[in-house]
């Protein structure tokens, strides 16, 4: 099995170094020559230009953007996997450049750092041509998990920014909470215990959550809005009393807020999603 992967960034490194450990033929380029050093000295072969491809074709630059000039290079007839992150609207009109030139598409995310790739813990979602992945999926496993979710090739792009959004904002809210009780001399490592047993609370109420959304029915015999709104109030009120950036409590208050404003003061936690889902002008 042929593979060539193209951009030797971090991520695109850990790609190739991960086929090469599978025992696969890899050949490799990189806009900068000096990366290809490392896999080409694992046994990889150096490609000259992006048009010298063989085999399945993995990329992995940093944008979309950037990838195009690339991609333009391939020959009709290529099956590529594209592993740069985006918009789902960039990996869709990847696909369409794609179709348009012949080249079989699948678009990738990886979820997963560099170092984690071909381990246990890395999962890669995939969409677009659905015989194209089923042909390479045991090459494609070699980076880890590898899921399909279906030919729309956007897809994969939307699990990414939805995954990343509840990372970065517990991760904000994380951070945040480590000032808030640092301001009262609390030590970080005293206070990470607390909020990784919290955090097992919060992931215990997802599935309930998501069955709410899906149904609409946002009755509660648990927590109102109105009372989370209330909290929400407390919680600005010191972080502000602290002098610490209001800016993610006060975003999320205000989110509460505007579900009160809706109606939705006796519905649970879920029916904030309303909000989001038609938001008003302010
Ligand atoms: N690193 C992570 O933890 C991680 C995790 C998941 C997904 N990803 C995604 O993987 C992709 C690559 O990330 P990375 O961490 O490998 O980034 P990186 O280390 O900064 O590497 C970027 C790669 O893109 C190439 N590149 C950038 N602009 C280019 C251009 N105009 N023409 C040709 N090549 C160009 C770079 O080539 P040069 O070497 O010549 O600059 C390099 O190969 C990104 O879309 C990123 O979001 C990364």
């Amino acid at each position: 099995m042929e593979l060539s992967v193209l951009g030797l960034g971090r991520m695109g490194s850990a790609l190739a170094g991960a086929f090469l450990a599978a025992g696969y033929d890899v050949a490799v380029w990189n806009r900068s020559p000096r990366k290809v050093a490392a896999p080409a000295a694992r046994g990889a072969k150096p490609l000259a230009d992006p048009a010298d491809a063989t085999g399945l074709v993995v990329t992995c630059l940093s944008t979309y953007d950037d990838q195009r000039p690339v991609l333009e290079r391939l020959p009709a007839g290529t099956t590529l996997v594209s592993l740069t992150s985006g918009t789902p609207a960039e990996a869709r009109a990847t696909a369409e450049f794609a179709s348009a030139h012949g080249i079989t598409y699948v678009d990738g995310v990886v979820l997963a750092v560099p170092q984690a790739v071909g381990g246990p813990s890395a999962r890669l979602l995939y969409g677009g041509s659905a015989a194209a992945f089923a042909e390479h999926r045991e090459v494609l496993e070699t980076l880890g998990a590898a899921t399909f979710l279906g030919p729309d090739a956007g897809l994969p792009a939307v699990h990414d920014l939805a995954l990343l959004g509840i990372m970065w904002t517990t991760m904000a809210g994380y951070l945040q909470a480590l000032a808030l009780v640092g301001g009262a001399g609390v030590q970080p490592a005293q206070f990470a215990p607390f909020a990784a047993g919290w955090l097992d609370v919060v992931t215990a109420n997802l599935p309930r959550l998501a069955d709410a959304v899906a149904s609409g029915d946002h009755r509660t015999e648990v927590s109102t809005v109105d009372l989370n709104a209330a909290g929400l109030a407390h919680l600005v009120a010191a972080v502000r009393e602290q002098g610490l950036d209001d800016g993610v409590p006060a975003a999320v208050r205000g989110l509460f807020d505007r579900a009160v404003a809706r109606g939705h003061g006796e519905h649970g936690v879920s029916s904030v999603v309303e909000v989001i889902k038609q938001p008003q002008p302010r």
